[in-house]
């Protein structure tokens, strides 16, 4: 925990900033104050009730948890069901065919509707046609798309027929997208032929063809591809496909195929300590029920009369929960937006919560500081009476952006949801309950009904309220991972060794005198940038694979907007210092150079060279001092270092700070 955080964290609770939820809103609530004491005296039992109320099974669960292969668990696992038939069929067979699933706006503003019924045709369609190019029951397909209404269909197709989809945010670049297609074997890719951002369109195709010069190359077999801009591509005739003449040519009737509880639903990648992304692996029946139980309640949905909107990407997880599965086996209503906030103007968000008449609004903090920005007067031209829930994830929101949400935004009668949790979880994990818990701006607060979490100190023990520590998971839930894709060990390494029994989150939190918890950010060698997990070492191995760096360390340093930025401190070979090229050359050029080996979101926002790093006696890199430089604070205890002048040379040498 920074000395700041605690800071902040005591100004709040002795300023009692709290906000009861009205009575009004409490007496319509989905869930009453009890559903807590119900799911602890029965945890399992409680499981099990969502489970049979929000998910339809083939073949209906007997067994329940069975933890006796910790830490893989399996839930519901006799159970028999398939999630696109859970997320769209049974809809359309309980006669809500008509019903709108998806308000798609596309950046240039071109609409279209997909109701419940529409969308049984094109996934069926979709499913035909990923068959007919063979793709069965347990393949990998890698889906890498813009954020259109196909993103969705593509991913349920492929639940249709039990084949695990792994996709790639449409931000990576080829090289990511070719790593994450090896690891999965993937033998099919979904992509388009690029997506508008910006108020332009951008490729996408020409990297899934770089991906596939490369080793990803001898594994994938066909690509299908979305006609989105009409951008030229290049094709490979055999291998492409396009996606409106596949469909067009596959029936619109498909029989889901039923699998096992515990049958791979996806394969998500994300960032961990080392220079690998993780293949976060998800199994159907408890995902699906925790997805469901949470995006219910915790949004207290009416599905009937709510129009939902979280505004993620489908490539993260918070799309594949809280657009995809969540809210479609909810049978909600939803608007997907495919471009950036102010395209083309500042209160295009705003403009589309009232075309809409949006009432729930799923976020991250750093879009809301972004808007805070921009000023009230984007968000004032619109009417926004229609939101009555606020949503927030990917990292704390800070207590200021917290309350000009809930103000500006909700006008002061609207919940906020503060919810944690991670790829790994699936699911929400801690938040608060709209009309059931007094909101406390800046906390996550409380685990949800039936989730065990704690904070511990080193020695796993639990720390008292008004003390931090380490946040853990202290009972296996429905919707956790079932391990790393392809390396079990990698699984039981990062999340069970460092406290036996316990998964250990990564993160830093406090409880505080109510035993509200309180997120600090990562203990780990992660980074979030604007909610996104970006791995240190990942970023810095990609800067050692530049011929002109011979060392490269990686901090995440505070940024107001971002929350963190990525601050990289290189050494650079002799050979390139001999070339003479300005620190602003150098700096372009390494930028660029990790937008093309990860992807645009891990260039670091400040690039200094440096002509040592601090390094203990052992070789370790001392993090923490290099980011006591790039906060401009001053250098803390530097007493174990090897070379203790080092500090005071990087000081020196940055004086005449260079910024990329
Ligand atoms: C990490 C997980 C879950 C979808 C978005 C990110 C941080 C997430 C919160 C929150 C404080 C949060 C944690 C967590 N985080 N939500 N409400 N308050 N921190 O998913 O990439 O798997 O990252 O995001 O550090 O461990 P992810």
């Amino acid at each position: 925990m920074t000395e700041e955080s605690s800071r902040d964290l005591e100004n709040l609770l002795t300023e009692e900033r709290r906000f009861p939820p009205s009575a009004e809103f409490a007496a319509q609530a989905n869930v009453q104050a009890d559903v807590y004491a119900r799911a602890s005296a029965d945890r399992l039992g409680f499981w099990a009730e969502q489970a049979r109320n929000l998910v339809s099974w083939s073949t209906p669960f007997t067994e329940v948890l069975d933890w006796s292969k910790a830490p893989v668990a399996r839930w519901f696992g006799d159970g028999r069901l398939n999630a696109c038939y859970n997320a769209v069929d049974r809809h359309v067979e309980a006669g809500l065919g008509d019903r709108v699933a998806i308000h798609f706006e596309g950046e240039p503003g071109d609409t279209r509707t997909l109701t419940y019924a529409e969308l049984q045709r094109e996934v069926s369609r979709a499913a035909n046609a990923l068959v007919a190019l063979g793709v069965r029951t347990g393949d990998r397909v890698a889906i890498y798309l813009p954020m259109i209404p196909e993103a969705v269909i593509a991913m349920l197709a492929c639940a249709r027929i039990g084949a695990p989809h792994s996709v790639v945010f449409g931000g990576f670049s080829a090289e990511a997208l070719n790593s994450r297609i090896v690891d999965a074997q993937a033998t099919t890719v979904i992509t388009a032929d690029g997506g508008y951002r910006r108020g332009a369109p951008s490729a996408l195709k020409p990297a899934v063809d770089e991906a596939l010069t490369k080793e990803a190359g001898s594994i994938v077999q066909k690509v299908l591809v979305v006609r989105r801009t009409g951008q030229d591509v290049a094709w490979q005739d055999g291998r492409d496909v396009w996606w409106h003449e596949a469909l067009e040519a596959a029936s619109d009737q498909h029989a889901p195929v039923v699998v096992e509880a515990e049958h791979p639903l996806f394969i998500l990648y994300t960032s961990g300590t080392t220079g690998k992304p993780k293949g976060i692996f998800h199994t159907t029946g408890g995902y699906l029920t925790q997805a469901a139980f949470t995006h219910l309640n915790v949004f207290d949905l009416k599905p009937e009369t709510d129009v939902y909107w979280c505004t993620a990407d489908v490539g993260w997880i918070t799309g594949h929960s809280y657009i995809v599965y969540g809210p479609l086996v909810n049978g909600a209503t939803q608007v997907i937006y495919e471009g950036t906030p102010d395209t083309p103007h500042r209160g295009r968000w705003w403009e589309i919560i009232a075309k809409y008449g949006v009432s729930i609004l799923y976020t991250a903090p750093t879009a809301i500081r972004t808007c805070m920005k921009w000023g009230e007067e984007y968000p004032a031209a619109h009417d926004l009476s229609s939101l009555r829930i606020l949503g927030s994830v990917g990292e704390s929101i800070n207590p200021e952006a917290w309350i000009w949400y809930r103000r500006v935004i909700g006008g002061d009668r609207t919940p906020i949801v503060d919810t944690w949790w991670q790829t790994e979880t699936g699911a929400m994990m801690i938040s608060p309950l709209p009309g059931v818990t007094t909101a406390k701006p800046g906390s996550a607060q409380k685990a949800l009904p039936g989730i065990g979490a704690d904070v511990v100190d080193d020695e796993a023990h639990s720390v008292p309220d008004g003390h931090g520590g380490y946040l853990v998971l202290t009972e296996p839930w429905p919707s956790m991972l079932r391990g790393i894709w392809g390396d079990p060990q990698r699984f039981q390494d990062t999340y069970w060794s460092r406290f036996p029994g316990l998964y250990f989150a990564g993160d830093g939190a406090k409880k505080d005198d109510d035993g509200d918890i309180w997120l600090l950010g990562r203990v780990d060698d992660v980074m979030n940038v604007s909610g996104h997990r970006l791995s240190t070492t990942e970023i810095e191995s990609a800067l050692v694979s530049h011929p002109s760096v011979a060392e490269a360390a990686v901090v995440g340093a505070a940024d107001e907007m971002t929350g963190q930025a990525v601050v990289a401190f290189v050494i650079l070979r002799a050979t390139a210092t001999a070339e003479g090229k300005s620190a602003e050359d150098v700096s372009t050029e390494l930028r660029a150079h990790v937008a093309k080996e990860i992807g645009p979101i891990a260039k670091p926002r400040t690039i200094l060279v440096v002509a040592e790093l601090p390094k203990t006696r052992s070789g370790k890199i001392m993090r923490r001092l290099l980011r006591d430089v790039a906060e401009n604070r001053a250098v803390g205890d530097a007493t174990t270092l090897a070379d203790s002048s080092v500090m005071d040379l990087i000081a020196a040498g940055l004086r005449a700070p260079s910024d990329g």
